[in-house]
């Protein structure tokens, strides 16, 4: 199954295999920067972005994705786009993009 994510307010949009790349790796294949300090190892929380839309398509947050965030002091409410893996139709705001 194939699935679309969309990246606001940039528009750009990208079709992808369900569950085969993290959206991390997917917005990279996008051409649009992400945050990241800790070499994608899960722990910098910088990657966190927005779910507008389609929260449902990502893997439900885990104990560590929580602390991580916690710990960095992110906003709770942002995924970290590293952790996840969209399996769905997926729309995500980052303000620099
Ligand atoms: S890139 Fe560091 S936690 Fe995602």
């Amino acid at each position: 199954m194939r699935c679309r994510v969309r990246f606001l307010p940039s528009e750009r949009t990208i079709v992808i295999q369900a569950g085969e790349r993290t959206l991390l790796e997917a917005t990279r294949d996008v051409g649009l920067p992400i945050a990241s300090a800790c070499g994608e190892k899960r722990a910098c929380a910088r990657c966190g972005v927005e779910i507008v839309e389609g929260a449902g398509a990502l893997e439900a947050e885990t104990d560590r994705e929580k602390w991580i965030k916690e710990r960095n002091r992110i906003d709770p409410n942002l995924r970290l786009a590293c952790h996840v893996h969209p399996s769905g139709d997926l729309t995500v705001r980052a303000s620099y993009w």
